[in-house]
């Protein structure tokens, strides 16, 4: 496989993926992006034109997904309406991207006899308990509670439809929450960091009892590539780095990471809904492909990732005022 596709290639993970398959392996890229609010063309700037192209559109265009995917000799699926603060306020982009979007992709992958493989979420499992002493697995049941979760959950029973129904060679992968570079600040840790480089507190929905399971975008970029390349068609696997903090460990870490008092942010209106916990286990993804993340210690990632905002005002920067202004009219 050299010619890749890769949808939302412009937004945060697929941005990072892209930067990580210019640096690791000798495949040319081409991006397939909308670019909505979340998408910026400058998180591509850096990478030589010879490997990366871009193309401006929307993966529901027929038309346009038919041309690309029949130039390509696999599809990585990315694109996707994401936040789930959005989704409770806006839902219907999400049932538009989400849901006819990897339906266009299905057909023309399914037409044009393509290597699909489709980025979705841990959130399709819904939540756990705090002290549930299980994890989400592979065979976990759907149990999704967001307009954003149900919308992905609806994009990956399309994908098991069409692998079944018509032979469709894809793959899944369901990745637990990722930071790092190029994310945009609407989303919980670069908020935080970004808040605290402006002068503005912090801000924790509801206690910030809630749990994540935190894994660099980087580590995701080198799973979906080894699933690409060595994975079971059909199967889906889910990655995860072991990661698991609350929200309030993770806003003290940043503060005092950044040289601010541990107890210096705000408590703000919770989210509806809000999910308690997610965990992975990543064990068939270890076992099967033998995949294991680089950044197996979550200070050491987040440290890299504040330098990076530190570092890279200019990218995030025109984004801010707006994403604050949304979240003060919710109370957030
Ligand atoms: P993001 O919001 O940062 O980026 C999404 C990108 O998709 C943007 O560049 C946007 O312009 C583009 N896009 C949206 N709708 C489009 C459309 N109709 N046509 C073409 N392009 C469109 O999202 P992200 O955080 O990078 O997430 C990428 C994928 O990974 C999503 O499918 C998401 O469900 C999945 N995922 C995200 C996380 C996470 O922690 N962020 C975790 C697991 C899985
Ligand atoms: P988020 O980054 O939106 O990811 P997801 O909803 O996909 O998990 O939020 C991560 C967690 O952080 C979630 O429990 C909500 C919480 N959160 C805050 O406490 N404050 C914030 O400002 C934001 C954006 C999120």
């Amino acid at each position: 496989m050299s010619r890749l596709l890769v949808t939302g290639g412009a937004g945060f993970i697929g941005s990072n993926f892209v930067h990580h398959v210019v640096e690791h392996t000798d495949h040319h890229v081409t991006v397939l992006d909308k670019l909505t609010y979340a998408g910026n063309r400058a998180s591509l700037a850096a990478l030589p034109s010879s490997r990366v192209r871009f193309v401006e559109g929307d993966i529901a265009d027929a038309g346009l997904v038919d041309g690309l995917v029949a130039a390509a000799d696999g599809v990585v699926h990315y694109a996707a309406e994401t936040h789930n603060d959005n989704s409770l306020n806006y839902p219907q982009p999400f049932l538009q991207s989400n849901v006819i979007g990897t339906f266009t992709l299905l057909e023309a992958v399914r037409k044009h006899g393509k290597r699909f493989h489709h980025v979705s979420t841990d959130e399709v499992y819904g939540d756990l308990e705090l002290d549930d002493p299980d994890r989400f697995t592979e065979s976990s049941p759907y149990n999704p509670s967001s307009p954003y979760s149900s919308t992905k959950a609806a994009s990956d029973m399309l994908v098991r439809a069409w692998v079944r129904s018509y032979g469709v060679a894809a793959t899944i992968s369901n990745c637990s929450n990722n930071y790092g570079p190029y994310q945009h600040v609407e989303k919980f840790i670069p908020r935080q960091i970004t808040n605290i480089l402006w002068g503005i507190r912090p801000k924790l929905y509801g206690e910030g009892r809630n749990v994540r399971d935190w894994i660099h975008a980087d580590d995701h970029s080198s799973a979906v590539l080894r699933i690409l390349e060595h994975g079971r068609i059909g199967e889906t696997y889910l990655i995860g780095a072991d990661g698991e903090k609350d929200n309030k460990t993770v806003v003290e870490l940043i503060l005092t990471m950044m040289g601010q008092d541990a107890d210096a942010y705000d408590n703000v209106t919770d989210r509806n809904g809000h999910d308690m916990r997610y965990a992975i286990d990543a064990t068939k993804l270890s076992t099967d492909l033998g995949w294991r993340p680089r950044f197996r210690d979550f200070e050491r990632g987040l440290a890299v990732t504040i330098d990076w905002y530190r570092d890279h005002e200019q990218w995030w920067a025109p984004a801010k005022d707006a994403t604050e202004a949304f979240y003060a009219q919710l109370g957030q």
